[in-house]
């Protein structure tokens, strides 16, 4: 099985939206078999915690109820090598798990680190953190990951002959 952790500063607005979706698009294509999800937080001040009630609310009215079931972890390094893939929200979340990784030299792992929106044609490649702002950021942040989403499973489709 692939396995594909997202990434975010909270773990508790970004990313638990994007594993979420990811996991709703996964079953919509009978992929869920082939690729696991998991998503966590650079900082650990939502460890346990719900996600937040605004991601939770924009989410389910678009049909993604899963992310009630969530809880916020923190990264840690052995998921360098317990994930194929780790797929950060924005340029912050990038630079804090290469320190971690770089902390850590002896801790090799396989993990290919790369933005959500990596695979998709933008030039920015962050979602930007709507945690201080309103509802339209919320949705604004799951328009981005909805798109990330989909170029996120176009290429592991292609790259594992799914
Ligand atoms: P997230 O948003 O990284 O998308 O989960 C945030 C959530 C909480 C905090 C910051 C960002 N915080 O500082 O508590």
């Amino acid at each position: 099985m692939i396995q594909v952790l997202c990434v975010c500063l909270g773990n508790i607005c970004r990313s638990p939206t994007a594993e979420a979706v990811l996991r709703h698009k996964l079953m919509e294509a009978g992929l869920e078999q082939h690729v696991f999800v998991d998503s966590a937080g650079t900082g650990g001040w939502h460890i346990g915690d719900s996600p937040d009630q605004r991601a939770q609310q924009v989410a389910s009215d678009e049909g993604y109820a899963l992310i009630h079931e969530l809880r916020g972890r923190q990264i840690s390094i052995e998921d360098r090598q317990n994930f194929d893939y780790i797929y950060v929200m924005d340029s912050n979340n990038m630079r804090d798990v290469q320190a971690l990784f770089a902390q850590n030299p002896e801790k090799e792992g396989q993990a290919q680190l790369n933005y959500f929106l990596g695979h998709s044609d933008y030039s920015d490649k962050n979602v930007p953190d709507p945690y201080y702002g309103e509802r339209q950021d919320f949705e604004d942040m799951l328009t981005l990951i909805e798109q990330g989403a989909d170029d996120v499973i176009a290429f592991l489709k292609q790259q594992h002959g799914l």
